[in-house]
């Protein structure tokens, strides 16, 4: 579905809020309760939390932990955990060494800039979300192998293991996921003729037992061969004859070509904690910095969470700051991306010197900022720290809901649709309603701009917090918010992330609320001051960590989904 409206957007929103994305007490979330000491494990779903923590108390780091979850949540959280799809890591070791890597989708080596537009040169709908066009060359396998190898302490084999027994025993389902997958069913059938996965001949119901024989085969070839046992081999041809039957792109060359990649991470302050982020491609880093320097100078403690100008002035940051992502942010290998320019907190301040606290400044009126000059230059998330202190942020995702929901036979796992997070034509909005330009267009190689935020805060030198989450173009702001949930507002880590969101992202002009964010005064001032006012829903689903100042942790699990903490 391509947006072409506010409601067709507002429907969308509903739809990836009301999903599954992201492991906290749901139905079957859980909570091992008490105080730990000696690490955490927060993520989307109960059986991949246990496999972390597991891994935790084995003597695994966090690193390792990591990559078991990772693995664990492509079987027991089809939606968005993966090994067809791609995601960043932010990392921050015990000692305070910082270090995030890219394992993003990339564009395969024949796509071209109109490859989703028609002859008369307008996007063609649905393109670039539910056909075998839509995806992006996988990372995720790569990823975790590269983290294995640089970071990991125990043996690869014991990390890709509990993921196949997930998948070759299987795992109880569910209430949420018994109803996405019969949600899915339709689809499933239409876009995967003659194919069983995730496909069952009655609904789906609770507790039912979801066996995976396919995936736990390909898993087996990922355990016992590393990086070749998907970019090579059985796996490989079994994705590229999928590509084929689709009329898709993607080659033997371009997953042999396929390499994540270490950056440097981007690192912010705010007040007295330092914020260790992720660098482009994700916009999702720059983004937060960019908010929370807007904010910075005000005093949002002393007006109160979820307050009248509280509110205002957060969704006066985010309308620049969207304004600003849409014509500046790509992917740093392909385009100049003004990092240093943007993050100058002389222009946050001044980006927000315009706005009057009388009247809602509308978008039509924002444009992306001018700089002097370019200085040199359905997802989910998990929160995991170890005995030592070794702490991991990890976002990954298909994009969409089970992505283009189209699977490779015989190999079991679903393919990505990130390629419509490139912008398809410049001023379309993509399916989460966000526009772009040239800094994302989409070429060859190139990987396509993220919202995605893992995210690790450092007070006085020590690690502080860790979170991300799912949702799309809300991620940045569910982050940005949660962040200041604890930092101003003297929220505990559940309570930041149970804490009612809002957003906005200066296209469309609305500011989407979860129900119950606003109480009717503030939200009658903030309408008579002209802003439009919309019922959202919660933006994603926040898995963070704290470190309390009693020294132990503090997990908070988003109740909006099946996320579950666990801690030791
Ligand atoms: O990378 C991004 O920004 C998107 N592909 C994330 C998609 C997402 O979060 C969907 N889930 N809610």
């Amino acid at each position: 579905m391509l947006i072409k409206n506010k409601s067709q957007l507002f429907l969308l929103l509903i739809v990836v809020f009301f999903i599954p994305i992201g492991c906290v007490q749901g139905q079957l979330g859980k909570d091992n309760g008490g105080e730990y000491h000696n690490g955490m494990v927060v993520c989307a779903y109960p059986d991949a939390a246990q496999v972390g923590l597991n891994i935790l108390k084995k003597g695994g780091n966090a690193v390792d932990a990591a990559v078991a979850v990772q693995f664990a949540l492509a079987v027991t959280f089809p939606a968005a955990g993966n090994i067809g799809g791609g995601g960043f890591m932010v990392y921050r070791s015990a000692q305070g060494e910082t270090n995030t890597l890219d394992f993003r989708e990339k564009a395969p080596a024949s796509a071209s800039q109109n490859m989703y537009l028609d002859s008369a040169g307008n996007v063609i709908q649905g393109m670039s979300l539910s056909t075998h066009l839509a995806s992006g060359v996988p990372g995720s396998v790569d990823g975790m192998v590269e983290a294995h190898k640089k970071y990991g302490k125990l043996k690869w084999e014991e990390l890709v293991q509990p993921a196949i027994d997930l998948a070759h025993n299987g795992f109880k389902i569910t209430k949420r996921m018994a109803a996405d997958l019969n949600r899915e069913t339709a689809e499933f059938k239409k876009l995967n003729e003659g194919k069983s996965y995730l496909l069952k001949d009655s609904l789906w119901q609770e507790g039912d037992v979801l066996v995976q024989e396919d995936l736990a085969k390909t898993l087996e070839r990922i355990r016992d061969k590393g990086r070749a046992g998907f970019y090579d081999g059985i796996v490989a041809d079994e994705l590229v004859d999928e590509m084929q039957s689709g009329k898709g792109l993607i080659t033997k060359a371009d997953l042999q070509n396929y390499h994540a990649i270490w950056r440097k991470a981007l690192i912010g302050r705010y007040k007295e904690y330092k914020i260790i982020t992720m660098p482009p491609p994700s916009s999702g880093g720059v983004a937060l910095l960019q908010l929370l320097q807007s904010v910075e100078k005000y005093p949002l403690s002393r007006w109160g969470f979820n307050a009248d100008s509280t509110v205002q002035l957060m969704v006066e940051a985010e309308r620049r700051v969207y304004a600003d992502r849409s014509k500046y942010l790509g992917d740093p290998d392909f385009y100049k991306v003004p990092v240093d320019s943007l993050l100058k907190p002389a222009y946050n301040t001044s980006r927000m010197s315009d706005f009057s606290w009388d009247k809602a400044t509308p978008s039509a009126s924002i444009q992306p900022g001018k700089f002097v000059a370019y200085e040199s230059d359905q997802t989910t998330h998990y929160s995991i720290v170890d005995h030592d202190g070794n702490a991991v942020s990890i976002t990954t995702t298909l994009n969409g809901s089970f992505g283009s929901k189209i699977f490779v036979k015989g190999a079991g796992f679903l393919l990505n649709n990130e390629m419509d997070d490139f912008s398809s034509k410049p001023g379309v909005p993509n399916m989460f309603g966000l526009v772009g330009g040239k800094a994302n267009s989409i070429q060859p190689g190139k990987r396509m701009l993220s919202s995605m935020t893992p995210t690790i805060v450092e007070k006085d030198g020590k690690l502080f917090m860790v979170v991300g989450t799912p949702g799309g173009s809300t991620i940045i702001t569910s982050v940005f918010q949660t962040i200041l949930n604890v930092l101003e507002f003297n929220q505990g880590m559940q309570q930041a992330v149970n804490s009612k969101r809002f957003h906005h992202q200066w296209l469309p002009d609305l500011v989407y609320i979860e129900k119950g964010a606003l109480d009717s005064t503030t939200h009658a001032k903030l309408e008579q001051k002209g802003y439009k006012i919309i019922d959202g829903g919660p933006g994603g689903r926040v898995d963070a960590i704290l470190k309390t100042k009693w020294g132990y942790y503090e997990g908070g699990a988003d109740p909006r989904g099946d996320d579950t903490k666990l801690g030791w």
